[in-house]
């Protein structure tokens, strides 16, 4: 075993040959300490640790079960998981980092292996956690310190920093697979102005290419797609489309021509192009291993940006995979060999999941193979890297066509991959339990290093109601990444689908989104900068053992408090404060505000209403409505400032748009609260900004000044 520091002060233990995951970016400096865990190596590897009653455990990203995750067990091991119930241990990101905590320290720990780990954190006994790694070689990073959000300072700064994605990424999105034709998604458009929601922009889904193949464009259903894609751009409007992990398998199909040519493709044992089937059907999967592959496939995002795109979804990079040939051929066999049988219950139940089990089947990872730095790895070996590397060819091809920022998300992921890219959640369902779950994950996500990140609002599959879609979105406008997005055959989810009601209510928080965007798009930058977590469980900062328990109210940034609603037919909610707040109730013209103590409260919550609660000693900007982000010119700022002695707030106020930040333009508002009065100070106010409206609120009121700035 070597022993390594990296950074400030992490630990990191080397044992045999590690496959580098590609997360850490700061130098590891040899160093000679013990090792104080219980490892075992024996063909597979295991850490053992012993919980106290009061240990708790936080982190693993992309996970179901909530922010303590002890008492279950979990996997860090990509996957196409489109059912998200209660039982399921991965989902499509591996994120293997996390923190234990007890009453008397805190460490932080990131497994660096690309392979399958499994977490039993406390499930088969309640006082061990026991890590598995299908490997003996492998990396073990510690990190110590007093709280947890110290140490995912330290773990944030040896990944490097998150992707900053354009400003207009922080304007909500509507998206639906199922849109047929550019028709069918300007007339999405159109019923967006006439209602006066704004939008950023739409995702295309799969039906814009031809027979599912990465970068075609149909022309029959997209006639003009350059000129429509620039039409919308100029407008403000972006669209977004698809690209999928698997390449079909077509004569003269250029993409599958030149990768074969150009051995781009993951092979099998005989090194022929490994055939598997996805959307259209048999596709090869491009060998991202290979640096010469990430080149090539990042070239062709330039067919794309050459329309006017500025954007990609990256999808099925798991790799998903429908069947093998091999396992169709063997379970086609199967059934013919049934034909005219009579099957007891065992062999129809055999019959049956030889045929469901053939979708993801996990088998199929080892009949591929990536070639590695001259090595041949099977997938399963490397497997949490494929969607990481599909991300970064495509964020390095996309660095080489634009000169600005672009906006890229990719399904699977692992910690590394956070630097070129965000992720959505997948294919969650219209569940109440799955906004549940969406409040709870995001913290765990910028844990991993994933900031530009949201949820499918509203519910990928199912059928959503207009409460849900109102609730849903009281939450993700807060959430850098805001989508709605649906299945095929759901019910349509676009805010005026629903009633009268639903329709009002969306309107006003998308509206509300576009008010905020001057605050969440400066709380993500600063971080990013800082090297902090956008939303943070109260138990990272508050001690007492009644705040650790609570999961379903997040702080976000350094100002905010959100404590959202999510259950069906809800009228109120019990908040816990863990300090005295302002809270904040938006109805559609406004806002009203009250100063609450600190402890548990059993709040009104209507429907129409959104709730949050502003820290005392900071302040709450709020821009214009616009009907997107090129049109938010926000000359006007309300400031809303909770004051204590002073309080002070910092606004990124650059273009959203340069990649480079050394010109980063940042305005400072302070204000001191001296003898009744208030002092108001403003360093370098952003262009255009004329007149800010203060209400600074007291215990004794709220008094509202209206500042003008000369130019
Ligand atoms: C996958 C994606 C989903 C997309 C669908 C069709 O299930 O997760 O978002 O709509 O594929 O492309």
């Amino acid at each position: 075993m070597n022993t390594y520091i990296i950074g400030e002060q992490a630990k990191y233990y080397e044992f045999g040959k590690p496959i580098s995951s590609n997360a850490i970016v700061e130098m590891k400096v040899p160093a000679v300490f013990p090792l104080e865990e219980i490892v075992k190596i024996e063909r597979r590897s295991e850490i053992q640790f012993s919980l106290k009653e009061d240990t708790r455990v936080y982190g693993l990203g992309e996970n179901l079960g909530g922010i303590n995750k002890r008492g279950g067990r979990y996997e860090s091991y990509c996957r196409d998981e489109a059912n998200h119930t209660e039982d399921k241990i991965n989902l499509y990101g591996a994120h293997n980092f996390f923190v234990i905590e007890d009453k008397e320290k805190a460490i932080g720990y990131f497994v660096d292996f690309p392979g399958r780990i499994h977490f039993d954190i406390g499930f088969t006994n309640d006082d061990e956690f026991i890590i598995t790694i299908n490997g003996e070689n492998f990396g073990l990073m510690k990190i110590e310190g007093s709280m947890p959000s110290e140490i995912i300072t330290k773990f944030l700064k040896t990944i490097g920093k998150p992707y900053i994605p354009p400003k207009w990424g922080f304007g909500y999105f509507q998206s639906r697979w199922g849109y047929r034709d550019q028709k069918e998604i300007q007339e999405v458009v159109d019923t967006f102005q006439q209602h006066e929601i704004p939008m950023d922009g739409i995702y295309l889904d799969l039906d814009y290419m031809v027979d599912f193949k990465n970068f075609t464009v149909s022309r029959e259903r997209f006639p003009d797609f350059e000129d429509w894609t620039k039409s919308l751009k100029e407008k403000g409007l972006y669209l977004i489309p698809i690209i999928d992990a698997g390449v079909k398998i077509e004569e003269g199909y250029n993409v599958y021509e030149e990768g074969v040519k150009g051995d781009h493709f993951a092979v099998n044992q005989e090194g022929e192009p490994y055939v598997a089937a996805v959307w259209p059907g048999k596709v090869h999967f491009p060998d991202f291993f290979q640096e010469k592959t990430r080149r090539w496939f990042g070239e062709y995002y330039r067919d794309l940006t050459k329309m006017g795109i500025e954007g990609f979804w990256n999808d099925m990079n798991e790799p998903a995979i429908f069947y093998d040939e091999k396992s169709l051929e063997e379970a086609v066999d199967m059934a013919i060999d049934c034909r005219g049988k009579n099957l007891n219950v065992h062999k129809f139940f055999h019959l049956k999941d030889t045929f469901s089990n053939l979708l993801n089947d996990e088998k199929y990872h080892q009949r591929f193979y990536h070639r590695m730095d001259g090595e041949k790895k099977t997938n399963e070996e490397v497997h949490n890297l494929y969607g990481n590397y599909m991300t970064q060819s495509a964020y390095e091809g996309l660095s080489r066509h634009l000169d600005h920022r672009f906006l890229l998300i990719s399904r699977a992921s692992s910690i590394g991959m956070h630097r070129y890219g965000g992720i959505w959640t997948g294919d969650n369902a219209s569940w109440w339990s799955h906004l549940e779950e969406n409040v709870k994950m995001m913290p765990l996500l910028n844990m991993a290093g994933f900031f530009y990140t949201g949820a499918d609002t509203g519910g990928f599959g199912g059928q959503c109601s207009g409460e849900l879609l109102t609730r849903w979105l009281q939450f993700s406008i807060f959430t850098p990444l805001l989508r709605n997005h649906s299945a095929l055959d759901t019910r349509a989810q676009e805010p005026y689908a629903f009633d009268k009601r639903t329709l009002e209510e969306t309107k006003h928080l998308i509206r509300l989104r576009y008010r905020l965007i001057p605050y969440l798009y400066s709380t993500y930058m600063k971080a990013v900068d800082k090297y902090e977590m956008m939303f943070k469980p109260l138990a990272f900062f508050y001690k007492e053992a009644h705040y650790k328990e609570i999961e379903d109210q997040l702080l976000l940034g350094d100002e905010l408090m959100i404590a959202p609603v999510v259950e069906r037919g809800k009228t109120g909610r019990r908040v816990d404060l863990p300090e005295e707040m302002a809270k904040i109730e938006f109805a559609d013209s406004g806002y009203t505000v009250e100063i609450v103590k600190e402890g548990p409260h059993y709040l009104a919550y209507q429907r129409d209403r959104l709730i949050i609660f502003l820290k005392k000693g900071h302040m709450l900007p709020l821009g214009d409505v616009a009907m997107n982000v090129k049109e938010l010119k926000n000359e006007k700022l309300d400031l809303l400032v909770y004051m204590d002695e002073n309080a002070e707030h910092l606004l990124y106020t650059d273009d959203g748009l340069s990649i480079d930040r050394n010109d980063q333009v940042k305005t400072i508002f302070s204000v001191i609260h001296r003898e009744g009065d208030f002092l108001v100070d403003i360093k370098n106010p952003y262009k255009g900004l004329k007149v800010v409206n203060f209400s600074f609120l007291t215990n004794e009121g709220l008094v509202k000044k209206t500042h003008r700035i000369n130019s």
